[in-house]
């Protein structure tokens, strides 16, 4: 066979290939969206989102999920959104991964596609704040992404709208004369966008702020019991606490740095760190949707010797992050109304 025959050949045979690829995703998309149409029917739904298998697995071990019999799932661009029943209120439960990029998508993933009520975002964190200890819970009211950052050289001027600055060469020892090819780092503002705002106009913004009527309800969570032992052996030495009202940071970045945990407890005045909360947080009030933070502390962000401690008291944080979900989930009135 001559080449110049192959080649229709070949053209035909890829042809048939991505029409078939094609259609594949078209049958399995409209599949998906009657499954959608169908849950929705059920709805609305309070989101739940965690973000570590080890948040999933507390969450799970708990028994309190009740998995809808008929849609106990649905698959969507690799993550599970699961349907059941806890505490009597129907939610959609998802577990996004780690880092903002998961984190945006399955919350907008949740907004676009489930007919819900509001977000639960729950999981582990780490601890930057020496009045509070591992194994406490906290439910921040406000947010900062800061992971924002303009990079400058030594000698290069930060910018009028940055809201904090790290001198690198502050953290040099010895000190020497103070300089670092490092230059320092500014803290931008994320361009916000919402649903509340102008079309197309983005709103600077630093914080976050966490809905004040479900902030108000999670209040009545402060003295409830908390899990203090790992297993026979292995317990904290004080009883673990829940505080409402405290600031968190999210970033790209899991800490575990004395120095810069201090920084930005100092800079921030932030108690707690992980990589998921602003993403999920600011999504969910972008698109007008209530949304609560509930993070176990497992470790102290790079403020211990030796080990960072989420290998050892991370199963610990998430089983109270659970109980801590679990007392919002009861405490919210039944009515279906959206909140605002
Ligand atoms: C910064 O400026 C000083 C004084 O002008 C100069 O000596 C130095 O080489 C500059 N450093 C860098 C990294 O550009
Ligand atoms: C600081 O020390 C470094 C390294 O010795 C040197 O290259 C630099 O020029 C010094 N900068 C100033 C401002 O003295
Ligand atoms: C968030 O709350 C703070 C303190 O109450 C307030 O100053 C700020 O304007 C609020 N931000 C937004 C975007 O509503
Ligand atoms: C308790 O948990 C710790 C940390 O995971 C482990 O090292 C230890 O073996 C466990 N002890 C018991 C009795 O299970
Ligand atoms: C640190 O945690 C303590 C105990 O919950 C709290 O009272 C204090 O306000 C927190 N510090 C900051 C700066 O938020």
């Amino acid at each position: 066979m001559a080449a110049t025959q192959l080649k229709p050949c070949l053209v035909l045979l890829l042809t048939f290939s991505v029409l078939a690829f094609a259609s594949a995703i078209s049958r399995n998309r409209i599949k998906s969206l009657n499954q959608i149409r169908e849950v929705n029917r059920k709805g609305p739904y309070i989101g739940l989102i965690t973000v570590i298998a080890t948040e999933e697995d507390a969450f799970f071990a708990s028994g309190s999920f009740k998995p809808d019999p008929k849609f106990p799932f649905i698959d969507l661009s690799g993550r599970r959104f699961r349907f059941g029943v806890v505490r009597g209120r129907k939610v959609v439960y998802v577990r996004c991964g780690e880092g903002m990029t998961n984190a945006v998508a399955a919350t907008q993933q949740m907004a676009d596609l489930f007919d819900i009520k509001g977000i639960i975002h729950f999981g582990i964190a780490g601890n930057t704040n020496n009045s509070m200890s591992i194994g406490d819970v906290t439910i921040p009211n406000q947010i900062a992404h800061t992971g924002l950052w303009e990079w400058f050289n030594t000698n290069g001027t930060l910018d009028s709208a940055d809201v904090a600055q790290l001198e690198i060469g502050d953290y040099n020892v010895p000190k020497g004369n103070g300089t670092n090819l490092l230059g320092h780092i500014g803290y931008m503002e994320e361009e916000y966008y919402s649903v509340a705002g102008e079309p197309n106009v983005a709103e600077s913004l630093l914080w976050a702020n966490i809905s004040l009527q479900w902030l108000q309800l999670a209040s009545n969570l402060e003295g409830m019991k908390l899990e203090q032992c790992v297993n026979s052996s292995l317990c904290l030495t004080e009883r673990p606490k829940l505080v409402v009202g405290l600031r968190a940071s999210t970033s790209n970045i899991f800490l575990d740095n004395a120095a810069y945990r201090d920084f930005l407890f100092q800079k921030f005045g932030v108690s707690s760190a992980d990589m998921e909360s602003a993403g999920v947080a600011m999504t969910s009030l972008s698109n007008g949707y209530p949304v609560i933070v509930i993070r176990g502390l497992s470790d102290l962000a790079g403020n211990q010797e030796g080990d960072n401690a989420v290998r050892k008291f991370g199963g610990l944080a998430a089983v109270n992050s659970v109980k801590a979900v679990l007392g919002f989930i009861r405490n919210l009135p039944s009515s279906t109304r959206r909140w605002s």
